[in-house]
């Protein structure tokens, strides 16, 4: 089939290198220049194993070609649109990006039998794209879909090609048939729903993901007041498979373009009907807490934070990517800044740009580089190869004693058997 896939970031360049592979042609569309000449490159614009290699194969079997002009969408049976939908202020979401799209797309000469949208968007978007398209008349009534994606970044790859569900949104039965075609062979259920049902869909995902950890979190604080390790708590609940152990992982908060983004896009769903939406409110103001809550921990532990100089190790909102947005470390960071600290700063997904996002903070190498001489540590991404730091030979180089445990990466008793002392989030008596 061909195929069009309207911005190549995160999601999109994934949705294109993937489907190319699958034997479809596939034109990725994308406003910047930068990016589509990287990508006809073979080169990824994303930290995301597997994706160069799925990039050379569609680009040497000509089945993938990536371009700025939007007339090479002209043709296509289906266009994905996968523009991204960034925070607006607090309470908005900038749509503009792919309300163009969806402009450009209507004038087309021979314009796509569907228009998928893969963005995530407010409750209600898709039908509104639907009729503004409509209303002004313009070429053919484009036929919308939402199908949104549950890509986790740094696993990107494997979720789009091992889906746990399709979910589909139209009320178009052609639409409908031609995606559950493209869908067939992924072996995953195929969800056949309504336009905002797919957006609810999305939204309560990953809304609920947030729930837990911020409900992880708000029980690490009552575990800290009785000497109870909160991993100890997470392991036993998590034994009950009504709750299983995945995101019961407390620490200095949840982050990313997606799950904060999402969970305020919901809240937002409910309250411009007139809804009050207190659980959802209250999941976002525990994780906007959490770089607080560990400020005040290394200030207790170093007896003040002015002048001192702390070994921040991991600035990526989470392992396995180079994306910092709305990155819980980045908040803690810019925190410490604030009270006067000098950052010492190690990310392997960073190395040589953390002063992009941290002007301030001098840009280290290595972890020894970061803790030479440091008065504290700082763990606040869980990158697996922070979990072989040898705290001995650390003790040695460090000038203090403290060692912050951001993600609950360490071992307490390792680290105390260094002589160094232990602070985490929930973790007994080292709170
Ligand atoms: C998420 C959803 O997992 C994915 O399904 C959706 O399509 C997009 O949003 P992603 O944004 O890549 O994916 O992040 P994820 O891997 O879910 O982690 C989100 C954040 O939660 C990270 O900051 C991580 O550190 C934090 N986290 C995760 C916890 O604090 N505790 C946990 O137990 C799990």
């Amino acid at each position: 089939m061909r195929i069009c896939v309207v911005g190549t970031g995160y999601v999109g360049s994934v949705v294109a290198a993937c489907l190319a592979n699958k034997g479809h042609k596939v034109v990725g569309i994308d406003v910047d220049e930068e990016k589509v000449r990287a990508l006809n490159k073979g080169r990824a614009v994303v930290f995301e194993p597997g994706l160069e290699e799925l990039l050379r194969r569609g680009l040497e079997g000509g089945r993938l070609l990536f371009s700025s002009d939007f007339r090479k969408a002209s043709g296509a049976s289906l266009v994905f649109v996968c523009v991204n939908t960034p925070p607006l202020g607090r309470e908005e979401f900038d749509l503009s990006p792919l309300e163009e799209a969806v402009r450009k797309l209507s004038l087309l000469p021979s314009p796509p039998r569907a228009v998928v949208i893969k963005s995530t968007v407010p409750v209600g978007t898709t039908r509104r794209l639907e009729g503004m398209v409509r209303d002004r008349g313009r070429g053919t009534r484009l036929k919308f879909a939402s199908n949104p994606e549950f890509l986790r970044e740094g696993k990107a790859v494997e979720d789009f090609l091992r889906p746990l569900r399709i979910v589909v949104g139209t009320e178009h039965r052609e639409v409908a048939s031609l995606l559950k075609g493209l869908y067939a062979d992924f072996g995953a259920p195929f969800i056949l729903t309504t336009p905002e049902a797919a957006e609810i869909i999305k939204l309560a995902a990953n809304a609920f993901l947030s729930t837990r950890i911020s409900f992880i979190n708000e029980i690490a604080k009552v575990c800290e007041h009785y000497g109870v390790d909160v991993e100890e708590v997470a392991g036993a609940i998590g034994l009950d498979p009504r709750i299983g152990q995945h995101y019961l992982k407390a620490g200095i908060g949840f982050g990313g373009a997606c799950l904060p983004k999402d969970l305020s896009m919901l809240a937002r769903a409910g309250e411009v009907c007139g809804e009050e939406m207190p659980l959802l409110r209250a999941v976002e103001s525990v994780n906007q807490l959490q770089p607080f809550r560990a400020v005040q921990k290394l200030k207790k532990a170093l007896k003040g934070i002015e002048g001192k100089t702390i070994a921040i190790l991991g600035l990526a909102f989470k392992p396995g990517t180079d994306d910092t947005r709305e990155s819980p470390a980045l908040k803690v960071c810019s925190l410490l800044l604030r009270e006067g600290a000098r950052l010492k700063v190690h990310d392997p997904a960073l190395k040589g740009r953390v002063r992009e996002v941290l002007p301030e903070a001098e840009d280290c190498p290595s972890p020894e580089e970061a803790w030479k001489e440091a008065d504290a540590i700082a763990l606040l991404t869980d990158w697996p190869e922070y979990r072989k730091v040898n705290f001995r030979k650390a003790s040695k180089q460090m000038r203090g004693k403290v060692v912050f445990d951001g993600r609950l990466l360490f071992d307490p008793d390792e680290v105390r058997k260094a002589g160094l002392e232990y602070v985490g989030l929930g973790r007994g008596e080292g709170g």
